[in-house]
Parts: structure tokens; sequence; C-alpha cells
């Protein structure tokens, strides 16, 4: 397979970038300004690659004469909303320009009218529900990392998130696009329209596209009227494979979808709690689900709520508690939250993974993991969106293991583990992305013909192959 090849950036070339953006938002030969950008979270060194160089620029036009350079020049460009992924798609892995939104950060229009919510991709996703909520409206995406990540990264990775049987993921809401193609022209796909087959659903192949495809500078979101009522169900039970096969039950026989059933662990709850140093009640049961469910009045949540906690109890809890403060709920959330961060630093040696099987499958995943661990002498914790069929499931180094021992060992058993997925209809990614980490997996999971359909694609749009080159397929 040839490689394109690429020009590196010159001085003359970034003195061609400052001349676009303004000499402050140009970072170039300065290593230790430019070491932040060549990592997303992946603890693991392995996934990163330094820039060349790093441009901040503030409109869609500059953005434009910069891919236009970069084509010219043959440049790669690597778009970078807040490096929050999982993946490294933000990671420059041929090097180039780094391409970073974070001064496109203004909430343009509130639409309350049209129920619509107009953004830069460098807003904190947080904020857009910050900024509707006096409308009585909110935005429903909502990934884990929602304070700190931005929205055009969520666009461009399709983030799922917590409440994603209920609501579904960041593109559900995606109704426009201003787009920056790989060529540099800006087009507008979609727009504040509800129905729109216009020609092909362009906004949404750019959903998901992982920075391959286009560099959004507008996006345009449906907003929902935020529920009025919300109650969180913490649901205790003796073992991982208890709690995971209740979950397809809770939603096949209560007559409820919950907005949230996540699903944590032993060691999650325990990883999280160390890193927070936080105490929760019950942190010793084996495995716990975090239900939530929220409507517009309180006396429907209630009858939900009861019915979600009575299906637990008839499918094996041992205990559910009511958190109906918000006190105790966000503690139980925060704990949540923290999962993948927490793990992250209390075993750096680990290869976090992001399954997704269809939702009647999710307890045949967990006893297969289950296997897994004891066949090979090593940790699998996992978590998650049980209710999605998605769940963070790691590989974790055990402390006594050499690294060398470690190397031999995990790539085999996450081929394994691989293979348990795809053998129960499931994919490698649910919502974190393929990137460059789990690209050479892709063939485990889609036929040749589907890559070579994305392939296409990406020739069609992209010729000179700009655009965050060597991820999730190689050309
Ligand atoms: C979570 C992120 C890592 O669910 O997707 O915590
Ligand atoms: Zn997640």
């Amino acid at each position: 397979m040839s490689e394109t090849k690429y020009n590196p950036v010159t001085p003359e070339i970034a003195g061609e970038l400052r001349a676009i953006v303004g000499e402050k938002y140009v970072v170039f030969d300065d290593p230790e300004r430019l070491e932040p950008y060549s990592h997303d979270e992946i603890p693991d060194p392995h996934y990163a690659h330094m820039p060349e160089a790093l441009v901040r620029p503030r409109t869609a036009e500059e953005i434009s004469a910069i891919v236009k350079l970069a084509n010219r020049r043959m440049i790669p460009i690597t778009p970078r909303g807040a490096g929050s992924g999982l993946s490294g798609g933000a990671v420059p892995i041929r090097g180039g320009i780094v391409l970073l939104v974070d001064r496109m950060n203004e909430i343009l229009d509130v639409d309350r009218d049209n129920m619509m919510v107009v953004v830069e991709p460098g807003v904190v996703t947080s904020e857009i529900n910050d900024a509707v909520e006096e409308f009585g409206l909110f935005y429903a995406g909502y990934p884990m990392s929602l304070e700190t990540c931005y929205i055009g990264g969520n666009v461009a990775e399709n983030a799922g998130g917590g409440k994603a049987i209920k609501y579904g993921v960041t593109g559900r809401y995606v109704l426009g696009l201003e787009v920056v193609t790989p060529a540099g022209e800006i087009i507008e796909m979609g727009g504040k329209l509800v129905k729109d087959v216009t020609g092909y659903n362009l906004a949404q192949l750019m959903v998901g596209s992982e920075g391959t495809l286009g560099i959004f500078t507008k996006i345009t979101l449906k907003l929902l009227p935020a529920p009025r009522a919300s109650v969180d169900l913490l649901c205790l039970f003796e073992t991982a494979r208890d709690a995971i096969s209740a979950v397809p039950r809770l939603m096949t026989e209560g007559g409820v979808i919950p907005t949230t059933i996540e699903f944590m662990d032993r060691p999650s709850v325990q990883a999280a709690c160390e890193y927070l140093n936080e105490t929760i009640p019950y942190a010793q049961a084996g495995a716990m689900l975090l239900i939530t469910v929220d409507g517009s009045d309180v006396e429907q949540v209630e009858r939900e709520y009861e019915s979600v906690g009575e299906q637990c109890l008839a499918n094996g809890a041992i205990e559910v508690y009511v958190a109906d403060n918000s006190t105790t709920s966000e503690r139980i959330w925060k704990v949540r939250r923290n999962i993948a961060e927490a793990f992250g630093i209390i075993s750096p040696q680990q290869c976090n993974e992001d399954l997704v099987v269809p939702p009647a499958s999710i307890a045949d995943l967990v006893a297969g993991m289950e296997k897994l661990a004891e066949k090979h002498g090593v940790a699998i914790p996992s978590y998650g969106h049980a209710g999605d069929g998605n769940l963070h499931t790691r590989i974790i180094k055990d402390p006594d293991w050499s690294m060398e021992r470690w190397n031999d060992t995990w790539p085999g058993v996450l081929k394994e583990l691989f293979e348990l997925t795809a053998s129960l209809g499931g994919r490698c990614s649910g919502e974190h992305g393929i990137g460059h980490k789990r690209k050479k997996y892709m063939p485990m999971f889609v036929s040749e013909g589907y890559l070579d359909v994305l392939r296409a694609i990406k020739r069609a749009m992209d010729p000179n192959n700009i655009l965050n080159p060597g991820k999730v397929f190689d050309l």
C-alpha cells in the first residue's frame, strides 16, 4: 500500500499560516508548546505523534484558506477539538498541521421558536445546555466528558454517552452543518429543517467522519423540551453477570424506556472512588446498574421508576436505592463519569475498548469476557452503557507482570475479545471511534466491500488525502 507523500511545514509555510490567522495563533518550531497536541486521552504514548505546526483559526474563511494552502503544499491537516477522544482521532499521525477550533466557541443563535441552536465547533458541550435552559429547552447529546469536550468533536465522532437509550446519540440532533470541505470550499449541508431530502444526506455523512471528510464551522442542533422531573435508581447486584442479564429484560418486560441504564462492575466503581477520594454507599456490591428515569411530570416519573425498580428486583437485584435528591445523584454520577480517567491514572498499562453488541446479547458478552479473563489470567473490568449494548471493557496489566509479559499477552486477549464481539454481531466501537487505534481491526467487523465504499467516498472528497490521513481505514 503506497502512502501519500507529504511535504514538511517549512518556516515559509508557517509564515503563510501566520498571514492567514495572525502571528499569535500559530505555533511552529516549539516542541514544548506542540506536545499537548500530540495525543488525546489514550494514556499509552505509543499512539502519540507530534504535529509540526498548530494553527488556531477564528473563522470559516480562515479555515478555507488554510485547507487550500495545505492542498497546494501537500501538507496534512488534523482537525482537533478538546482532545478528549479515545481512539487517536485528533492525533496528527502524519505530522503536518493540527487545526484547533478552540477559538470558534460561540453559541450563535438560540432559536426558541424552532427549538434549535446554532453553535460553533469549539463550544464546550455542557455550555449548550447552560445557554438553552432558561427557555425550558435542552440538548440531549450527552457524552460522559460533556464538561470538557467540544461539540465539534462530538459531531465528528458521533459521540454517544449515557442517555442514548431514550434520546439517541449526537447524530440524531444534527440538522445542519456548515463545513469546510477537504478542498477548502465552504458549503452548507442541511439546515434548520426537521425534514429535508434535497439530495444526499451529507450532514449525516459528516457525523462520525472523524475529521476525514470536512471541518465543521457551524452546527445546527435540534433541542427538546427539558424534562421537568428526573430520578436516579442505584440497583445493586451480587455479580456482574446478574446485573447485566437484567438489562435487556428491564426494557422488554417493564414497558418503560429509561433515560439511562449504566452498568458498573466493582473494580470500576472502586477505581473511580479511589481516584476521586469519594465513598459511595454499597461500593462493595458485585455490580451496579445506575438507572435514570426522566419525564414531563413528577407523577409520571414516579410511576415509571417504581416499575423499573420492581423489574430490577424481579430480575435479581439485591437492593434498589432511590437517589431522589440532587446531591446523592451527583455523587454517584460523578463516580460514573470519572471511571475512564481513574483507570487511565491507576493503570496506565491497559487497553480500553468500546465494544458494542445487539442489546440482547450483552450478557453473553460479559460471560465471554469472564472466561477470557480467567483463561489469560488478566483483569478485564467493564462498565458502560449497558442499555445500548455498549461496554467499555479494559484489559489491565497485572502490577506484578513485567512489561514484556504484558506486551506479549494483551494483543492476543484483545483479538479474542474482538472475535467474541464479532461472533455476537457486534462492532469494535460504539462511540469512541476508530481513529488509528482500531483501524487494523476493522476487517474483523466489516466487509472489504464496505471498506471500499468508505475509500471511494474519501478519494472523491479528498483526492490529495489532506484531512486527517491514516484514520479509520487505509487508502
Ligand atoms: C464513558 C466514556 C469513556 O462512558 O465513553 O465513560
Ligand atoms: Zn462511554
